[in-house]
Order: structure tokens, then C-alpha cells, then sequence
């Protein structure tokens, strides 16, 4: 949820830690944070985001080969400069960033005040940086020790770096359920949630596992050891990662970028995997597990947010292809509902960032009730990629834009590929359909160019229902979920209200909000139960509700009922849902550019929810 950056080597950290607090703002932006050794510990805050950081400190001579900075999403306490990162001790002699959320963080504060500590902060993170300053007092033990003492009374989830003013040549890191990555440079360590701040600097890393902590002195190797004291050799990994991924490219926003790589994401995604010529599909990466797919009872989704609409896609493919069936579940509701889990299911766990922290647990209950647990993640290295027994990666590249565009067609694209594959092992389709099948999932991306090309349509649309309140999003079989993904896109980034439905459930209660006021879209292409749709199109018109409504090219049934028509190419059922998330996207997307919304990093949300 938040960023945290750090820096030790011989070089000036400022430029270092503002950058990569730049890279890392995808995570937080309600205030930002700097702490750097300058003739003593010098920290400085703000409210708001990086660049008011920036615009505070300019001028100011800040020399230091040293610091740490943080950018924040707020849990405890209101986003101000009091409450933002970092935070120092008492004697202001140590300070500390922190991603994650100390659950037992009053227990603490009540015995530290006791002990004559004061608190400035609501934060959770001034009661740990107090901690650690009181157990080095009164245990008389160095800074590393005194920091892994400390974490081994918190409970909870952290990320941290400390500095210390008496300590100008060490920086200590460790984390536990919140992610963190070590850049190893020529005598001289980056610290960081992801690797993207790192990625300019060096291509060799170490991912911290769960529970380590990490000594990093200047010109020195790095030490790793668990915060239960047990030494580790560090694993140095070299990093994957193209710094123009990270880069806006010419477009305005990240966002509209993300959605523009998407046949290149795609194809990235099916790359090794699909040979449609030699009828080949395979993921390397669950292999050693397709027989135990094929047995499953059930295969249980579990995932958060936009994933879970890629999950929900998902049941539709693997039931309809492979005739498995699944469920799918929201992780938070799943870790916290005594679900009936046994060694016979197989739990597929679906995130972008593979962070989110409900979907950890999720996979922590699921494993410990013995079920088989994959993993459809985007970042490598993550920690569920890192917690699952196996699985795959989508190859979109780093999603930087909030909301999340191109990994949700990566994600349904692999689960396409696993139950295409699946439906060959278990010979649950024809071999000629099966073929076809193949061949029409090759030439997605090309359609998926030629459906990017509507934007005067889409701008027209957003221009006309800019400054609505409301917008329903309804559709049938394979684009339900497509409905409630473009709802959701529509809410997180324009602040508009809208609900996503199966279309033939607006009789049920939602048909009352119809009026000449209200737009409805809906997705509904020439395939599956075409005309069912077609019949709730009409029951919206006769109560003269705008609609706008996404089609097969050349539909002129659809186009002669409703008010908007957006074009998608040709293609099976079940394929539709990555065509016809395109112009969702990007009517979201038009819409709050529009409203002047910050499209990017959108009010209140983060990219990366690391707590629950
Ligand atoms: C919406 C969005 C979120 C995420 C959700 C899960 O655009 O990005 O709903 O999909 O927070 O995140 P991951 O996929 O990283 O587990």
C-alpha cells in the first residue's frame, strides 16, 4: 500500500530516494516523506504527493549518501504531515518507513508511555521506531539487534528501513507480509517495495522472504539473517525488468498506455504457450499439475477486485471448455468463512501484483487444509507467487496506471490457455472445434489492435455522459463479468457511480433506476444468447433509458434500438470478453480525463493492498 525507498552507498541519496519515490507512487500518494543524515538525522514531510515533497525540500542542501523515504496510503490516522513517513524516535536519533500495519500497536504505545514516551503521530510506525530505541537503551545491544528484538514483539505486517543517526553507515531492512526487494550495487545497497526504483541502478537483487531482516553497510557484503536470529546466504537473483516499461512513453497517462500495450501483452502472454499451427498449448509453469487439475473436485478462484472478474471469466471457460467445476470466491470473504476445503481441490489464486494481502491468506488456509494451491501473479518474484505450489505468470509487463487494465486481459488470457488445455487432456471438445479454437485465440491481439481504433465514438459517448451520477453496465454468460470489470473501472478512476449486472437481473430490482436520465451499457455481442440481450436492451428503451451498447461489427438490430453503438470484431463466445473490455476501458478512461480526474492514482486507492 505504501512505497518505501531506500539508499546506502557513496552516492547523493536525495535524487536516488525522489525518484524512485516517483516510481513507487502507484502505491500511495497522500503524503510523502524523506529522512537523510546531514550534520544529524533531517527528515521532512507533507501531505499530499511526491512532487510537494520535491517542491519543499528544493533548495535545501541535503548531502547525504544515506536515507530512506516513503510514500504513503494512510491506515492509521488522517494523511497529514504529522502522520506521514518517516517517523523518528524520541531522541530523534533513529527514524523509520513502514508498509504494513502493526496490529498490536496500542499494547505497545500504552507500556512505552509508561515508560515516559511521548507520541506525536496516530501512527502505528512511532510506536515501533520507539520500540526499537527503548530496547537499545535498555538492553544495551547494537541497532540490528534492537531492531530484530523489536519485531519479534509486534504482530502484524511490516515493511521497514531504519536509520540511525548514530549508525550513519547502516541501514537496516526486514519484512514480514508486506513486500520488500535489495538492489546490490558496487558497495552500496537500494532498497525498495518493488524493484522498479532499483531497476536503473543494478540487475542483481535480493527479495526479502518472510520474517528476514537485512544489515547493509556501506562497502560491505550483505547480511541476511531471520528475524529468529537464524543466518541466511542471500539468494542474488538478476532482475527481468525493461526501464522503458516504466516510463509514460508519449501517452498522458499510464493508463491509456497500459491499455494500448494490450496486444502486445497478450501476445506476450501466449508466447511458448500457444502454437495454434502445431496444436500445441501448454503452461510449463502448472505442468507437474495438470493431472492433478484434470482430478479435482472442484477448482476454487481465489482473488480481489478486478482479478476477481478475471477469476469469474475464468469459471465460465474452465466449466464450459474442460467441464470442471468452480467456484469463485473473494478472498477476503473466503479466509474468514470456515470454507470446506479438501486435498482433492485445487485453489487457483488470481493477482496483478501479487501482494494483495487477502489473497495471501487466503492461500495460507487453503495450504493448510491441504488443497493444491497455483498461482496466476504478474510480478515476478511476488510474495504469492512465492507462496503457491506453482503456477503462471502473465507476461504483461509492470502495471504502473491504478487501475488495472492490461493485467486483466493477461489473466483471462491464461486462464484460456488452462482450460483449452485442460479440455484436450480430458477430451471434453472435439479436436476440429478444438483447432479452431486455437486458431481464433492466435488472432485476438490483431482484434484487439482494430477494436483500439474507435476512440471518436468513445470520446463522443464520454463527452455526452460526463456529468451523469449513475451508470449501469449489464450483460449475459461470458460478458457478466465483463459488465461488472466495466462498472468497475468506470467508479475507481471518475468518481461516477456504477453497478455492473447480469442483464436478465435488472427485472429483479436495478430496472427501477431506468429513466431518460440514466446510460446503461450494454455488452452485447452477436454470440451466446444474443437475443435474450437483445429483449433486455428493449425492456431498457421502453422506459427511455439511454443505451449504449457494445456490438459484433455490423449488427444493425442493436445499432437501429439504442442511442450508442461501439464496435468489436468478430469472434467466438468465449473470447469476447477480451475484445469487449477495450472500449470499457477506455470510455473510463475518457470520462474521468473529462472530469479532470487524476486517472493515474485515482482518490483513495492504491495499487498494491497489502493490508486487509
Ligand atoms: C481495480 C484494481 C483492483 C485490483 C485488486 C486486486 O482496477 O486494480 O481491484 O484488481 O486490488 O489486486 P491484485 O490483482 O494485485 O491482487
Amino acid at each position: 500500500m505504501c512505497g518505501i525507498v531506500a539508499y546506502i552507498g557513496d552516492k547523493e541519496a536525495k535524487p536516488i530516494l525522489i525518484k524512485g519515490l516517483h516510481r513507487l507512487e502507484y502505491r500511495g500518494y497522500d503524503s510523502a516523506g524523506i529522512a537523510l543524515i546531514n550534520g544529524g538525522l533531517k527528515i521532512y514531510k507533507t501531505k499530499g504527493k511526491v512532487s510537494d515533497l520535491e517542491a519543499k525540500i528544493e533548495g535545501l542542501k541535503l548531502d547525504s549518501t544515506i536515507g530512506v523515504a516513503h510514500t504513503r496510503w494512510a491506515t492509521h490516522g488522517e494523511p497529514n504531515s504529522i502522520n506521514a513517513h518517516p517517523h523518528h524516535s524520541n531522541s530523534q536519533k533513529l527514524a523509520v518507513i513502514h508498509n504494513g500495519i502493526i496490529e498490536n500497536y496500542d499494547v505497545l504505545k500504552k507500556a512505552l508511555i509508561e515508560r515516559g514516551y511521548q507520541f506525536y503521530s496516530e501512527t502505528d510506525t512511532e510506536v515501533l521506531v520507539n520500540l526499537i530505541e527503548d530496547i537499545q537503551k535498555n538492553e544495551q545491544v547494537v541497532l540490528d539487534e534492537a531492531v530484530r528484538i523489536a519485531l519479534n514483539q509486534v504482530t502484524g505486517a511490516y515493511a521497514i528501513a531504519v536509520l540511525s543517526e548514530e549508525n550513519p553507515n547502516k541501514l537496516i531492512v526486514a519484512r514480514k507480509g508486506s513486500p520488500m526487494v535489495i538492489g546490490i550495487g558496487d558497495g552500496e545497497f537500494y532498497v525498495a517495495s518493488d524493484a522498479t526504483p532499483i531497476v536503473e541502478y543494478t540487475k542483481s537483487v535480493v527479495y526479502l522472504a518472510e520474517e528476514d531482516m537485512a544489515i547493509l553497510e556501506r562497502g560491505k557484503e550483505i547480511k541476511l539473517k531471520t528475524i529468529k536470529n537464524k543466518e541466511k546466504t542471500p539468494y542474488i537473483e538478476a532482475l527481468e525488468m525493461d526501464l522503458t516499461a516504466l516510463e509514460k512513453d508519449g501517452y498522458d497517462h499510464f493508463m491509456l498506455k497500459e491499455i494500448f500495450e494490450q496486444p502486445r501483452s497478450i501476445r506476450d502472454s501466449m508466447r511458448g504457450r500457444l502454437n495454434a499451427d502445431k496444436g500445441i498449448v501448454s503452461l510449463g509453469g502448472i505442468a507437474d499439475y495438470e493431472q492433478k487439475l484434470v482430478n479435482a473436485k472442484r477448482i476454487i478462484i481465489i482473488a480481489c477486485g478486478t482479478s476477481w472478474h478475471a477469476g469469474l471469466v475464468g469459471e465460465y471457460l474452465l466449466e464450459d471448455l474442460a467441464r470442471i467445476p468452480v467456484e469463485v470466491e473473494y478472498a477476503s470473504e473466503f479466509r474468514y468463512r470456515n470454507p470446506i476445503i479438501t486435498e482433492n481441490d485445487v485453489v487457483i489464486a488470481i493477482s496483478q501484483s501479487g501482494e494483495t494481502a487477502d489473497t495471501l491468506a487466503a492461500i495460507a488456509l487453503a495450504k493448510e487444509k491441504g488443497a493444491t494451491i497455483l498461482g496466476i501473479c504478474n510480478v515476478v518474484g511476488s510474495s504469492i507467487a512465492r507462496s503457491t505450489d506453482a503456477g503462471s505468470y502473465t507476461h504483461a509487463g509492470p502495471e504502473i496506471g491504478v487501475a488495472s487494465t492490461k493485467a486483466f486481459t493477461a489473466q483471462v488470457t491464461l486462464l484460456t490457455l488452462m482450460a483449452l488445455r485442460l479440455a484436450q487432456i480430458k477430451g471434453t471438445i472435439p479436436a476440429s472445434r478444438w483447432m479452431q479454437l486455437l486458431h481464433e485465440l492466435e488472432s485476438i491481439p490483431s482484434k484487439i489492435e482494430k477494436t483500439l481504433q474507435s476512440a471518436d465514438v468513445i470520446k463522443e459517448i464520454a463527452w455526452q455522459f460526463k456529468d451523469v451520477s449513475n451508470f449501469l453496465y449489464l450483460g449475459r454468460g461470458y460478458n457478466f463479468p465483463v459488465a461488472l470489470e466495466g462498472a468497475l473501472k468506470l467508479k475507481e478512476i471518475s468518481y461516477i457511480h456504477a453497478e455492473g449486472y447480469p442483464a436478465a437481473e435488472m427485472k429483479h430490482g436495478p430496472i427501477a433506476l431506468i429513466d431518460n436520465n440514466m446510460p446503461v451499457v450494454f455488452i452485447a455481442p452477436n454470440v451466446g444468447i444474443y437475443d435474450k440481450v437483445v429483449s433486455n436492451i428493449q425492456e431498457v428503451k421502453a422506459r427511455n433509458g439511454k443505451v449504449i451498447a457494445i456490438v459484433t461489427e455490423g449488427d444493425e438490430v442493436v445499432r437501429s434500438m439504442v442511442d450508442f453503438v461501439i464496435e468489436i470484431p468478430v469472434t467466438e463466445e468465449l473470447f469476447t470478453p477480451l475484445l469487449a473490455t477495450i472500449p470499457l476501458q477506455k470510455l473510463a478512461y475518457h470520462m474521468a480525463v473529462m472530469r479532470g480526474c487524476n486517472v493515474d492514482q485515482p482518490r483513495n486507492l492504491a495499487k498494491s493492498v497489502t493490508v486487509e
